[in-house]
């Protein structure tokens, strides 16, 4: 469609909320009144109405020490008691909790009765290998039952946990496991991936091996049947240690603000940042924003989110906001294409899904394998479409609604980050007429604002400025795991302790409704990943031949943005041409992961730098984009970008 078609396309449609939606949803539009009256009064109502908890808190927000928040001052919960045993106590422990479905086709069916013996075993697992309260705990796990069941196992014991996404290599892996001196970890032998075993404890030998480690012992789930080397008295089999275990455990109640876990995310220099969140107030959002936003109807609904466990959509999303809501889910291990591009479909068809959760990044995938492949399917039960990671463009908007969404399905397109913990900006269904490509607004209880350069508030319409949020919030991160001021100073100083700094550019259209514009720092969104500029930039340079590196996130398609990176060799490398730039590739690739590895890789002479030596990103992305290149006044010497634009085209993926 062009874009003057897809404009008079989206004028004709209504996208006002459907009667039954509506009717539905009577109340909800209510919330943002009564939210913004009292928000604090709305985020106590909240907590007390969704959770169950041991101990009333006296206090709902303490903010004396902002930025460093308490929330729910004087509380006690379980988080696994709220996400399993409650419901099974309520009568509802033969509701599905899990329809696992393996990428080879083996599908498990785990009730809540079920979850809640599998989570009491691993608690009393981890507890006989040593795991106490406080003690942290790394997962490194395919979408399996098993990654469920440990995340709220370690929440059962007040043991924080640090998923480590599958895709991570051992490297990367190493880091983390340090950084959060995690005494156990977590993994299985291998984990399918395209119809093919792909390794997962290698990884974990590999990261453990050398200098002292934190880890105790590594706990190992079967998952592929693969040979896999073992260090006695480090390494146990799940299969001993868990299957063994009662299925009795007692949740210890935990203080409101008792960290929950710790997820790693890339910022802005090399060294990935430990976000982490504590249990009231993370639990209270993640169940309140999945029941309005989601719209979940824990009796009627099959929800299905497709993120990875490994990302902050998937511990919210999936663990923590459907179970505490108990939600019947469905929980895929594979991949979209195997064995063939309608697995998806073939799907949400078998389990009637009636609400799914995903990424543009996969519509823009499915869009390109066409919309015969979904129509092959019955797809008549889903009613509720989702959207996030990165904006998604009015073209997938409208490919999703009508291919997957029955041409009525509300779509939510829900902004948010690892650090918010839950949903902040979206429309809700029934109550919202929705804008294809934005966000729209605050959910009620949250408050944001954009600013320009100088902190003051733009309210024109298309006056692009920064995104801030202006009010604490419940699942508000609590700080970066071991550095307190780098958690201020990224966050809490661009315009002062006041304003959440989301590192998002942002505007408002004519009606008010925001539109988010992708990162204003060196952060790059590949396919919905956070990945830094610096992370990579310091990869290529941990690979002997380089000697400089300079990496820029280029619009790319489907994925967003792709990697595309510049290097100078050093003096005595050889330039071999494409085996350099495929060992180059492989190098990111096994020091960070494959979603690192950029697309294209540039050997160049010299890279564009200002004369205080800065390297000029936005030259190279004009390069990378196949642009006229910009103004190249501030560089120190000008003829450096005509010597790489000759190089270009080079280097291109295989
Ligand atoms: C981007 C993922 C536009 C944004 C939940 C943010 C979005 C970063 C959207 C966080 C959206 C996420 N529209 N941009 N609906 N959702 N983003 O921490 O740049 O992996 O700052 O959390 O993704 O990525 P993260």
């Amino acid at each position: 469609m062009t874009d003057e078609n897809l404009s008079s396309h989206l004028a004709e449609l209504d996208l006002s909320p459907s009667p039954e939606l509506a009717a539905e949803a009577n109340g909800t539009e209510a919330l943002y009144a009564e939210a913004e009256a009292d928000p604090e009064a709305f985020w106590a109502k909240q907590a007390r109405e969704r959770l169950t908890w041991a101990k009333d808190f006296d206090q709902t927000l303490d903010w004396s020490e902002a930025p460093f928040a308490k929330w729910y001052v004087g509380g006690q919960l379980n988080a696994a008691y709220n996400c399993v045993d409650r419901h099974v106590e309520a009568g509802n422990g033969d509701r599905v909790a899990l329809h696992f479905e393996g990428e080879g086709g083996d599908t498990r069916t785990v009730t809540y009765a079920q979850l809640k013996d599998d989570v009491c075993k691993a608690a009393n697992a981890l507890t006989e290998l040593g795991v106490e309260k406080g003690d942290r705990v790394a997962i490194y796990l395919p979408m399996i039952p098993e990654a469920v069941a440990t995340m709220l196992a370690c929440a059962r014991l007040g043991a924080p946990h640090s998923v480590i996404f599958g895709g991570f290599s051992a490297e990367a892996l190493r880091t983390r496991i340090n950084d959060a001196e995690a005494k156990v970890v977590v993994t299985a032998d291998g984990q399918w991936r395209r119809g093919k075993a792909a390794p997962l404890k290698p990884a974990v030998d590999e990261a453990l091996a050398g200098d002292a480690t934190p880890v105790e012992k590594v706990l190992v789930v079967k998952r592929t049947e693969s040979d896999v080397d073992w260090t006695e008295g480090r390494d146990v089999w799940w299969s001993d240690v868990v299957d063994r275990q009662s299925t009795e455990h007692t949740p210890e109640p935990m203080d409101s603000e008792h960290p929950l876990f710790i997820l790693y995310t890339s910022g802005t220099t090399g060294k990935p940042k430990g976000i982490f969140h504590t249990t009231a107030g993370y639990l209270t959002q993640a169940a309140y924003t999945n029941s309005v936003v989601h719209d979940v109807h824990p009796e009627t609904d099959v929800y299905w989110c497709t993120a990875d466990i490994g990302w902050v959509t998937g511990h919210t999303y999936i663990v923590y906001g459907p179970l505490a809501n108990g939600a019947t889910q469905v929980l895929y291990e594979g991949t979209p294409d195997t064995p063939h591009q309608g697995r998806w479909w073939e799907i949400a068809q078998k389990y009637k899904v009636s609400i799914l959760y995903t990424a543009p990044t996969a519509i823009r995938t499915f869009m390109k394998w066409g919309a015969d492949i979904p129509a092959k399917y019955d797809l008549s039960s889903i009613r509720v479409l989702g959207s996030v990671g990165e904006p998604i463009n009015p073209e997938a908007w409208l490919w999703y609604r009508k291919n997957i969404g029955n041409d009525t399905a509300p779509i939510v397109d829900t902004w948010w980050q690892t650090e918010t913990g839950a949903i902040m900006i979206s429309p809700l269904p029934g109550v919202t007429t929705l804008e294809p490509g934005s966000a729209q607004k605050p959910i009620p209880g949250i408050s944001a604002e954009i600013l320009d350069d100088d902190g003051k508030p733009l309210t024109d319409p298309e006056a692009v400025g920064y995104l801030v949020l202006t009010k604490p919030w419940p699942s508000m991160l609590r700080g970066i795991w071991g550095d307190p001021e780098r958690y201020k100073e990224t966050y809490w100083s661009r315009f002062g302790d006041k304003y959440y700094f989301a590192g998002d550019g942002a505007k408002y259209d004519d009606k008010g409704n925001i539109w988010l514009l992708g990162r204003v720092d060196d952060v790059m969104n590949v396919s919905g990943h956070r990945l830094s500029t610096a992370e990579i930039e310091s990869a290529l340079v941990s690979h002997p031949s380089v000697a400089e590196a300079a990496v820029v996130g280029a619009t790319d398609e489907t994925t967003g943005q792709a990697v595309v990176a510049f290097v100078i060799l050093r003096g005595g490398a050889q330039d071999d041409g494409d085996a350099t730039v495929q060992e180059l590739r492989n190098h990111v690739a096994k020091e960070i992961g494959p979603i690192a590895k950029p697309r294209q890789i540039m050997v160049v002479p010299e890279l564009p730098k200002t004369r205080s030596g800065k390297i000029m990103r936005r030259l190279l992305r004009d390069v990378a984009e196949n642009r006229e290149v910009g103004d190249v006044t501030t560089l120190a010497d000008d003829s450096v970008m005509n010597l790489i634009q000759q190089g270009m085209g080079s280097g291109k993926e295989d």
